[in-house]
């Protein structure tokens, strides 16, 4: 007999240990870019900590990517976590968030070629593994501006990898100090880490291009540089094996994901992001079930996956051990309650997508909880 008061999702509500930390549930705020850092300087502000205090009830927060250098910046407003301001803005960010019960984790980053010159120190080209202009893709540079091409960038030079990896190690330090529970290294969407990982970006003939273990790398080096900084199981790393957001096209993604799990692997880290797809979900095809095989027959640690997940479909993944965390992206926005609307199989607030980058309050801390809108 089937019992009436089960919740449709009760595999959402299952705790699970990561690390030092309990999460109480499975649902994983997504990192979400939302370009409202203070200006100047790229700063977490009074309203960024309110709105991820907003969202503290679910079992783990990844904050929005933050660039670890002036370089790695590629829109406009987005916070980083390379200068004192910005640590100590970052600080009233998770302060907030600990206040309100929650946990969270920093997300670093680095664009590489998504980026221009209006918003590279000096005005000089990004930097990529490859001069490979990403066609038709465009950055957002300024209120005036607005949307912008973006020029072929210049190829780093192998000396000047070493220092890029130092940055992360270093943001992942500014991250400890800003009273971070962990780190994410964001290697997906077409940023940096994914244009040296997929052969569509990375024509090196170097140490750093060519195979499959040569194009990890740099991967392997930054895993191994923010190692140095915080224990493994609070690091973790997300990935998009089949995603094309910013032009971005790997020709084998069976191979080089499993390659890439079997490193996370060895390396012990807290847990595996993998956006099942596109960037903001496309899933006409369903989800890449042979790359998520592979991924799985590498890597045994804790699975997080990504993309369009409604909380059914979140719910049955986790029960059939195909996945043990979802993270939640434009849902979250819209409904800072996320996980008590899904514990209620509540009606969701629609997201305006007008709002998701830039601006104040509206669409950002503004959405009401379930008892707000009653
Ligand atoms: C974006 O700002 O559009 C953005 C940033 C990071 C992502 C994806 C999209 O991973």
């Amino acid at each position: 007999m089937t019992n009436v008061n089960k919740n449709p999702h009760e595999a959402l509500f299952n705790p699970l240990s990561l690390g030092p930390l309990t999460l109480p549930n499975r649902v994983v705020m997504a990192p979400l870019t939302r370009a409202r850092a203070s200006q100047p300087g790229d700063v977490p502000n009074a309203m960024n900590a309110t709105y991820y205090a907003q969202r503290a009830s679910t079992g783990l927060i990844i904050s929005e990517a933050t660039q670890v250098t002036p370089e790695g910046k590629g829109y406009a407003f987005t916070p980083g976590i390379h200068s004192q301001e910005q640590i100590a803005g970052w600080r009233e960010v998770t302060d907030a968030v600990h206040a309100a019960g929650g946990r969270i984790q920093l997300q670093l980053w680095h664009v590489g070629r998504i980026s221009h010159p209006d918003l590279q120190p000096g005005n000089v080209l990004p930097v990529a593994p490859s001069a490979i202009k990403p066609e038709g893709s465009k950055v957002f540079v300024s209120a005036e501006s607005g949307m912008v091409d973006i020029p072929e960038p210049r190829a780093l030079k192998a000396e000047e990898i070493p220092g890029i990896v130092e940055q992360f190690r270093q943001g992942a330090e500014n991250a400890k100090a800003a009273g971070f529970d962990g780190v994410q290294i964001h290697a997906a969407n077409g940023y940096l880490i994914d244009q040296f990982q997929k052969s569509g970006s990375n024509h090196r003939t170097d140490e750093y291009g060519g195979s499959v273990e040569n194009r990890l790398r740099f991967t392997r080096m930054i895993i191994e540089a923010v190692k140095q900084v915080w224990p493994a199981d609070q690091i973790s790393i997300r990935i998009s094996p089949t995603g094309s957001f910013n032009s971005i096209h790997d020709e084998d993604p069976i191979e080089t994901f499993s390659a890439l799990a079997r490193i996370v692997e060895e390396a012990g880290l807290g847990y595996l992001e993998v956006v099942e797809d596109s960037f903001q979900g496309n899933h006409e095809n369903g989800r890449p079930e042979a790359v998520i095989d592979a991924i799985r027959a590498a890597y045994t640690g804790i699975y997080m996956g990504n993309g369009n997940y409604t909380a059914e479909e979140a719910a049955q993944r986790i029960a059939a051990g195909r996945c043990d965390l979802v993270s939640f992206g434009r849902p979250i926005i819209a409904n800072p309650d996320l996980v008590e609307r899904f514990q209620r199989n509540a009606p969701l607030n629609e997201w305006d997508q007008s709002t998701f980058y830039g601006g104040a309050e509206e669409g950002y801390t503004g959405y009401p909880t379930l008892a707000e809108s009653q």
